[in-house]
């Protein structure tokens, strides 16, 4: 993939008088007008800050939630051009639409080393389309905005869409800095990880987690399973789980999945306690439980201490660890325990540890641990999975082709 390095040969040794579009991922977590986490916004900063030093004129494309093709003013990207530009130390402008006329006008009055951000791309149907005239269509109006395009959105490279996409086939494109770290990261994992190479997942579905189950099956020593989507597994094992998630579905999948780890000497931890309460609420009564003893009217919504305990000591025993999805409502104090056992064992791995985007970035945020004490934050959840599930990624292959 050609990085910002190599595209400057190609457009004449700098980018001075250029309008970069810069494809970013700024899909941060909103609270009303307020961000509740900016690692997204801080992650995109650094090739921004290059691009200025190059004297580009910086156009930032991204995406916000999953509007449904047309303006909704609570998906706005408004509130993160503000974040953007207490970041960066200088003004952004904020276009008030993605291709129309205030982002022509605003794309045309940019000065060398200015930054501006477009309304929220997915405010455009054709920007999400799986009507590739369509899309393409849109990817010519944001081409024209632009001399050249930057990729540097990791969170939505495994989108097909206009801004991802479409537009690398229409610009001299380059890849930015944060995708290339996320990918060189990834390989880390794939190629040749240092072992033992464990694997802690969690969130709330089995149903997202299929593929890089079956494929970190032959990749990994160890998978950790916790979170909603374990009770699955124990189901699959005979437990009761209560009125805990269940993916009644995919019990024989889970199922098919230990007789498979077993076979192949994988191994498969499991919680053996859990945290229950009658109902999900902050302040519901919790208690801990072995896993064969959940009561049929309680939910599960954490693992219990012995499980923490066990977990962080295969973390902490591994040289490689990729971890994604928490292992609870870590959102709630009460049923944060098992989150923040595993979290804290990733900072003591001797090696390469990975906290795969999405909700295991923002509980490490909110539960207090800082970015430096991980190896790697990943700024894509589904990204990150797709990638380590061996899936081409179209936002990456279209760089590959092009160069
Ligand atoms: C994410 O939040 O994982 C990325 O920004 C991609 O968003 P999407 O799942 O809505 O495409």
């Amino acid at each position: 993939m050609k990085t910002i390095d190599d595209l400057l040969d190609e457009v004449g040794g700098d980018l001075k008088g250029k309008r970069v579009l810069v494809r970013s991922d700024l899909n941060v977590p909103l609270d009303g007008a307020t961000i509740t986490d900016d690692g997204r916004v801080r992650a995109s900063v650094p090739t921004i800050q290059k691009l200025i030093g190059l004297g580009a004129r910086v156009l930032v494309v991204a995406h916000l939630g999953r509007p449904k093709g047309e303006p909704d003013p609570q998906y706005s990207l408004a509130p993160v051009a503000a974040r953007l530009s207490e970041l960066l130390g200088q003004p952004v402008r904020f276009a008030a639409d993605t291709v129309d006329v205030d982002a022509q006008r605003t794309a045309a009055e940019l000065n060398d080393g200015d930054v501006a951000l477009l309304e929220n791309v997915r405010f455009n149907a054709g920007e999400t389309s799986k009507d590739d005239a369509e899309r393409g269509a849109f990817a010519d109006r944001l081409a024209e905005l632009a001399d050249v395009f930057v990729s540097d959105g990791f969170g939505v490279v495994h989108r097909k869409q206009a801004s991802v996409y479409d537009i690398a086939s229409r610009l001299p494109s380059a890849v930015g800095g944060l995708v290339q770290a996320e990918v060189e990261v990834l390989q880390r994992l794939t190629a040749s990880p240092e072992r033992p190479y464990a694997v802690v997942l969690g969130g709330s579905k089995v149903s997202d987690k299929l593929g890089v189950i079956d494929h970190l099956m032959t990749k990994a020593d160890t998978l950790v399973i916790g979170g909603g989507m374990v009770f699955t597994f124990l189901a699959a094992q005979g437990h009761g789980v209560g009125t805990s998630l269940l993916e009644q579905d995919q019990i024989d999948v889970a199922k098919g999945y230990l007789d498979r780890a077993d076979e192949m000497g994988v191994s498969i931890v499991l919680p053996t306690d859990v945290v229950v309460a009658p109902e999900f609420k902050a302040d519901a009564p919790a208690t801990t439980v072995a896993i064969d003893a959940i009561p049929d009217d309680q939910m599960g919504l954490d693992i219990g201490p012995d499980s923490s305990a066990a977990f962080a000591e295969v973390v902490r025993g591994a040289r490689t660890v990729f971890w994604n999805g928490p292992m609870g409502v870590f959102e709630m104090a009460a049923f944060s325990s098992g989150t923040r056992a595993v979290a804290e064992a990733l900072t003591q791995v001797d090696g390469l540890s990975v906290v795969g985007g999405g909700d295991s970035a923002a509980a490490v945020r909110q539960l207090g641990f800082e970015d430096s004490q991980f190896g790697h934050i990943s700024t894509g959840g589904g990204a990150s999975l797709e990638y380590l599930e061996g899936k081409t990624l179209p936002g990456l292959s279209v760089l590959e082709e092009g160069s």
